[in-house]
C-alpha cells in the first residue's frame, strides 16, 4: 500500500529542502529532468517532465552541463549515452528497472543465433550491452514505428513482452518475444478496470502498452505516457481511467483542472524504483554531485548507434 503524506511535502522543513535545491540549482548551473513517475514534489521542482523518449532527446539538447535525471538508472543512462560531455547525476543509483534486468546480451545473442537475419529491436528498458547487441532501441511511444521501418524483416522484441504483442498486433505479424515484463504494469488487473468502467460509463481508458493483454483489450487508446498527456489535453472527454503508473496523475491533474482521473489499482500500480528519488535525495545530488552516471567508451559507442537510428524516426 502506498500511503502519501501531503501535510509532511508542504512542511517548512520541505520548503526549506525545495529552496536549498533552486538555490544549488542556479550556483551549479544544473537542469533538473523528471519522468512523468517520480514522486508529485520531485516532479513539481524539476524543469522538464516527459516520457522515456523526451527525456532523452531533450538530455541531448540542453545546454547545461550538469543534469540531475530523475527516473530510473536506464533512462539516466540513455542520457550519459548520448551526451558523454555532460555531467549525468542520478540522486539514487539504486534506482534500477527489474523488466530492464530480465535481459542479457548473451540471451539476445542466442536469439541472433537461433533467428539468423532477424533484426533485433530493443525496448529503452534494457541494459546498455542489449542496445550494444541491438539494431535499433524503441520506447513506448514509437516503437509501432520503429517496427515498421524495418519492413518485411523478421523481428527478435526484447525484452518486454507486453509492448512487443501490442506492436506485433498493430503490425499484424508474427514477433520472436522475449518474456520480460514490467511487474507494476502487471499488478494492475482487468477486472478493476471493468470496475471503474462500471462506476464511470462515460470514461476513456487510456492504457499503457506495457499492461498485459486482458487490460490492453479493455482500452480506448494504449499510450506512452508522453502522449497520454497529450491526450487528455486535446481530447473532448472530461472523465479518464488511467492505466499505468501512479505517478502520471499528478501531471494529468495539474494540466486539466476541469477534468477527472480514475488511477486504476492506485495502491498497487506503483513502481518502487521510481519512488527512490525522493526531494531529500535530489538535494544531496547537487550537494555532493552524485551520483554521475558514465557508460565506458567501448560499450557506449555500440550501444549509441541503436539509440541514434531510434531518434532519426
Ligand atoms: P514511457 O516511455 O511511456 O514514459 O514509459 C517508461 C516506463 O518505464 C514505463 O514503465
Ligand atoms: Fe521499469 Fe515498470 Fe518501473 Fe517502468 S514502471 S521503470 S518498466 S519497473
Amino acid at each position: 500500500m502506498f500511503i502519501r503524506v501531503d501535510s509532511w511535502v508542504n512542511s517548512p522543513s520541505m520548503k526549506s529542502i525545495k529552496k536549498q535545491i533552486l538555490e544549488l540549482k542556479e550556483t551549479r548551473g544544473a537542469v533538473i529532468i523528471a519522468h512523468n513517475y517520480q514522486l508529485d514534489e520531485v516532479q513539481a521542482i524539476a524543469d522538464f517532465t516527459g516520457d522515456s523518449l523526451e527525456l532523452s532527446r531533450k538530455a541531448a539538447t540542453l545546454l547545461n552541463e550538469v543534469v540531475v535525471f530523475c527516473g530510473v538508472h536506464f533512462m539516466a543512462e540513455t542520457a550519459a549515452i548520448l551526451s558523454p560531455e555532460k555531467t549525468i547525476l542520478i540522486p539514487d543509483p539504486d534506482a534500477g528497472c527489474p523488466m530492464a534486468d530480465m535481459v542479457t546480451a548473451e540471451k539476445v545473442r542466442q536469439l541472433k543465433a537461433e533467428y539468423p537475419g532477424a533484426k533485433v529491436v530493443c525496448y529503452v528498458n534494457s541494459p546498455v550491452e542489449v542496445k550494444a547487441e541491438s539494431d535499433i532501441c524503441c520506447t513506448s511511444s514509437n516503437a509501432v514505428a520503429v517496427c515498421k521501418s524495418l519492413g518485411d524483416s523478421k523481428i527478435i522484441f526484447v525484452p518486454d513482452r507486453n509492448l512487443g504483442s501490442f506492436v506485433a498486433e498493430q503490425l499484424g505479424k508474427e514477433f520472436v518475444l522475449y518474456n520480460g515484463f514490467c511487474p507494476t504494469h502487471e499488478r494492475i488487473r482487468d477486472t478493476d478496470v471493468l470496475e471503474l468502467k462500471e462506476e464511470h460509463p462515460g470514461a476513456l481508458v487510456l492504457a499503457h502498452p506495457e499492461c498485459s493483454k486482458p487490460v490492453r483489450d479493455l482500452a480506448d487508446e494504449l499510450l506512452s505516457t508522453g502522449q497520454m498527456c497529450r491526450f487528455a489535453q486535446q481530447s473532448d472527454h472530461q472523465e479518464f481511467i488511467i492505466a499505468t503508473e501512479l505517478g502520471i496523475n499528478y501531471r494529468l491533474r495539474n494540466e486539466n483542472p476541469g477534468k477527472t482521473f480514475y488511477p486504476v489499482n492506485p495502491d498497487r500500480a506503483v513502481c518502487p524504483n521510481m519512488k527512490k528519488i525522493t526531494l531529500e535525495k535530489v538535494l544531496w545530488s547537487l550537494q555532493d554531485m552524485k551520483y554521475r552516471v558514465t557508460v565506458p567508451g567501448e560499450i557506449a559507442g555500440r550501444a549509441v548507434g541503436s539509440i541514434e537510428r531510434m531518434l532519426k524516426i
